[in-house]
């Protein structure tokens, strides 16, 4: 894999590669079996085995970028639980749980805080709902957060006091868009001292003071078209380097190449009728 490991250059510095520690959960009872966002049609059927072998696609992936994968185990009755983002953001060896929206997800919330729990992180049980890392997204010093549909924008406030950082408030306004990870791709997760983390995103997902935000913070940012967030291009995972997309999100992908990433692309279509793509399976653990 020299390819991967490879560093490129934009306009004179590097693309570096960082190691992650991240976890995941195998899709053994992924189904669509109830609708909480626009993407589900439990009327339609779903496919586990095919849903299992995508994900383990995406498992390799990782695996061959040399990232530490850690698993928990998926529970029965909870088919969305494959989307390992949303069971809660960790920082600093701290681990903030989620508190699910909709009552069909909300068994999860206390499966992830034992898994955190008897791993080694210090578990913060949240007071406010949060959907985690589908709306907390950690951008060099700052946490991008997002609310209008899941989190509650009270839950900001609470990562603020647990983890002493600068919370953002952005809302969403699509619900397509329903989660930050679905309308913003952290590009840098851990830029160099000095280096401005970039990030990726969907300016049609944000109201106009969220975008005056992002433009004002973000002038470099790559603003993704409607067609490559459609297959949830937006909702990827990147190194620093290499960025794990949708493989359908083409535009992404060539932006992505003009800026001297490496793009990955992964077929999740099985996952994305339950709503979810790359970064939901994807839930980053930082000590
Ligand atoms: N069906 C899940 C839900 O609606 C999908 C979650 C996608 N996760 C994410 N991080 N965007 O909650």
């Amino acid at each position: 894999m020299t390819e991967t490991l490879a560093q490129s250059t934009h306009s004179g510095s590097p693309r570096t590669p960082s190691k992650r520690t991240i976890l995941m959960c195998r899709p053994d009872y992924f189904t669509v079996s109830y609708q909480i966002n626009p993407w589900m049609h439990p009327e339609k059927p779903t496919d586990t085995a095919l849903a299992v072998k995508q994900w383990n696609d995406l498992y390799r992936t990782y695996l061959d970028l040399g990232f530490t994968v850690d698993l928990i185990d998926p529970i029965d009755g909870l088919p969305d639980m494959v989307y390992a983002a949303n069971g809660g953001f960790v920082l600093d060896n701290m681990a903030y749980g989620a508190k699910f929206t909709f009552p069909e997800r909300q068994p999860e919330g206390p499966a992830y805080m034992e898994w955190f729990g008897a791993n080694g992180y210090e578990v913060h049980v949240p007071k406010e709902t949060n959907e985690g890392e589908g709306d907390f997204l950690l951008v060099g010093d700052v946490i991008l957060a997002g609310t209008g549909f899941r989190s509650d924008s009270d839950s900001h406030r609470e990562v603020a006091d647990i983890f002493g950082r600068d919370v953002i408030t952005l809302e969403l306004v699509n619900p397509s868009f329903y989660h930050l990870d679905t309308a913003i791709a952290v590009l840098d997760p851990s830029p160099a001292p000095g280096e401005q983390a970039n990030i990726a995103y969907l300016p049609s997902a944000f109201n106009e003071s969220g975008l005056a935000v992002l433009r004002e913070r973000y002038p470099d940012a790559i603003l993704v078209s409607d067609e490559d967030a459609a297959v949830l291009g937006l909702n990827s995972y990147s190194d620093g380097y290499n960025v794990v997309i949708a493989s359908r999100a083409k535009g992404f992908e060539q932006q992505l190449r003009e800026r001297g990433y490496n793009p990955i692309g992964v077929d999740l279509s099985e996952l994305l009728l339950g709503g979810g793509g790359v970064k939901c399976c994807t839930l980053e653990l930082r000590r």
